[in-house]
Formats: C-alpha cells, structure tokens, sequence
C-alpha cells in the first residue's frame, strides 16, 4: 500500500470562535481524462486538464465555535440563497472522508452558501468547481489555526480534500494546466493530490479559449460514480489505462512545443475513446447526442475548409467543449454564431478560457 502525505498538523493556536471565509474555484476540462478508479478516490491513470475561468462556484463558509463538539457534523447548506437538503448527503460524505485530515471539523456549526455562474442542470459538471471551493474554504480555516502551514503545503492539502470530494475537483486549485495522477514524465505527480504542470508552456496556448456548446441540459441518465466503476469489469480497461498513460507523454510534449495538430489529435481522440468505454460497458450507455454528433461534423468540416485548429472535446455528458487559440476568437465566434447554435439547447453556449484557479475573495 502506498503511503501519502497524511496532511494532519497539530491545532497549534486557539480555534477562532466565528467568521466567514468566501471564495471561488472554477470547473476544469480534461484533455487526457480519467476514468476508472480505485477506493479512495484514487485515479487508475494520470488525467491532465485546462483550468476553467468564467464557470466556476463561490462558497461562503460562515463558521462559529460551539461550547462543546459535537457528535456528528453540523451544517447547513444553501444553493442560490435557497436551503437545500438533497445536497447534503454528498457534504456529509465529503465531511466524513475529511474528518481525520481537519480533526476541528465537529467543533464547528457552519453555514455554507453556494452559488455557480453557470446555469443549473446546464449539463456542466458542478461538482469539480463545488468541492474545490469548499475544499478551499476549509483550508483557509484550518491556516488560521495554523499560520505556520506554507503556501505550497496548502495548495497540495486543498487539492487533497478536494479530490476526497470529487476526483476531478482536485485539478481545480491552480492553474492553467493541472496534472493528477502519479506518471513517470511528470516530476513530483501524484495519486493524491494534482499538480501545475510543472514545464513552460508554449504560448500558443495563452488564453486558449473554450466555448462550450449546450446540447442538452437533462440530468445525465448514468452518473460518473457509476461510469467510474463499470471500468472495474471493463473488457478494454487495462489498455486504456496504458493508452491514457501514453497520451500524457505525448501532450506533455506538445504543451511545450506548442504543436497545435497532435493536440488535437490527442484530445480529440481522448474524448472520444472516452465516450468509447462507456459504449462498451456492461450494461453498455450512451451519453451523446445526435447534436453532439453533428457539432463534431461540422468542427471537421470547418477545420478542413479552413486550416483552423478549432478541435472539440467532451466530458461525461452531451456538451461539446470547442478549444481554439485566442488568435483565432473572432472567427470561431462567427462559425458557432453561425453553423453551431442551431444544435445548442435554446441557442445556448458559454464562452470560457483557460483559467488560473481557485481564489479567496
Ligand atoms: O471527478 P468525476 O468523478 O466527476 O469524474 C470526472 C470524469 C470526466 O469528467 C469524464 C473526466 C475527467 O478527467 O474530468
């Protein structure tokens, strides 16, 4: 069994009595995706992502000291101003697989409100962007009990937790290109917790854009902690692995020499066997559309007629992410303007970039 940073300090200052932490984290978009896990939460291959800028969660955490702690965890949870009680059992789950990193958490009764900047049930997962905010909140509590904490130790705990949440959350702390998962061509990776890619990015990626086309915004029929486990059985599960493996090497390489042609043969070809696992689980699921399908014609059509490096990728639903270089915005706008909308639900889509990660406000 390997061993991980166990991340548990001691209280060293009196706990604050009360407070109010507000921050925000976005969501993030894999190019080389993970899917397939092992307890706890630990990732059967490296995944690595954009950092996300426009779509992201803000989480106030109100905290107060109670005289005596209690016995179980004490919260009361808000979406949008209004209470919510079917979001409560992913907290407490949360609360409980944190517990023995941030051991004040039953001295507290907190009170936390959260809201996104995208559209609910867009089909635009909230749970990388929601988890890493709180993640985020806690640890700014547990710094005032501990000034001592470095900020590096800090982003590596807080991608920690968040990871305990959600998987893909931990690749939400920073930015604008974050790697989870220990890999052999990646220095100081880890199952644990993501990290910033640790190399000089090309500057062809600067401000790389993503736009994000709604296709359909209905609850997912299977969920990503089902898909997550049909990759136990999977026939194909062991050389996807290896493939995804492969397919960070590679985009490790073209994230330094800016080769705009293998990125989107990789991502593009990421998204797809993505969708290719779920295709051949047991039971077997589809998750796209056929607007999902016409999108992704039409961004091959327009890439032949136009030399454009406009490629798509898709996450564990029917949306289409269309990733361009800044360079190219106008043009790509007017193409989605023009030829894409009609396949977004009521004309929708969301213009995002590459992001810098979670911040307190
Ligand atoms: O973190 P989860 O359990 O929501 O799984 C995320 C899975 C994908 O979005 C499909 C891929 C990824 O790496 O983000």
């Amino acid at each position: 069994m390997k061993e991980y940073p166990q991340f548990t300090w001691p209280i060293i200052s009196e706990l604050p009595d009360q407070g109010i932490i507000t921050c925000t984290s976005p969501s993030n978009i894999a190019l080389v995706k993970y899917w397939g896990k092992r307890p706890v939460q630990l990732p059967e291959n490296a995944s690595i992502s954009f950092t996300l800028d426009a779509c992201k969660t803000t989480t106030s955490l109100t905290y107060r000291k109670l005289d005596n702690s209690s016995d179980d965890f004490d919260f009361e949870l808000f979406f949008e101003g209004k209470s919510k009680p079917d979001f409560k059992p992913k907290i407490q789950k949360f609360f409980e697989r944190i517990e023995s990193y941030l051991p004040f958490l039953k001295q507290y009764t907190f009170v936390i409100e959260t809201s996104n900047t995208f559209p609910h049930s867009s089909g635009i997962a909230s749970s990388a962007s929601g988890m890493s905010a709180l993640a985020y909140c806690l640890m700014q509590l547990e710094r005032k009990i501990n000034p001592n904490i470095s900020d590096a130790e800090c982003i590596q705990k807080t991608s920690f937790l968040a990871r305990l949440g959600s998987g893909s959350a931990c690749r939400s702390i920073e930015g604008p290109i974050t790697v989870w998962g220990e890999h052999k061509d990646i220095d100081g990776s880890s199952d644990a917790f993501a990290v910033a890619f640790p190399y000089k990015i090309h500057q062809n990626f600067e401000e790389y854009q993503d736009t994000i086309l709604l296709i359909d915004k209905g609850e997912k029929q299977v969920s990503s902690t089902v898909g997550h486990n049909l990759m136990h059985d999977h026939p194909f599960a062991r050389k996807r692995f290896e493939q995804a493996s492969e397919n960070i090497t590679r985009l490790k390489e073209v994230l330094i020499s800016g080769d705009l042609d293998a990125f989107i043969e990789v991502v593009e070809s990421e998204a797809l066997t993505l969708h290719a696992m779920m295709m051949t689980s047991l039971p077997y699921f589809i998750l796209m559309k056929p607007n999902t399908l016409s999108a992704i014609h039409k961004v091959w059509e327009y890439r032949k007629k136009t030399n454009s490096k406009l490629c798509f990728t898709l996450d564990a639903g029917a949306n289409v992410h269309l990733l361009y270089p800044d360079s190219e915005k106008d043009q790509v706008l007017e193409f989605i303007t023009n030829e894409l909308v009609a396949y977004c639900q009521n004309g929708q889509y969301i213009c995002d970039k590459i992001g810098w990660g979670a911040k307190i406000l």
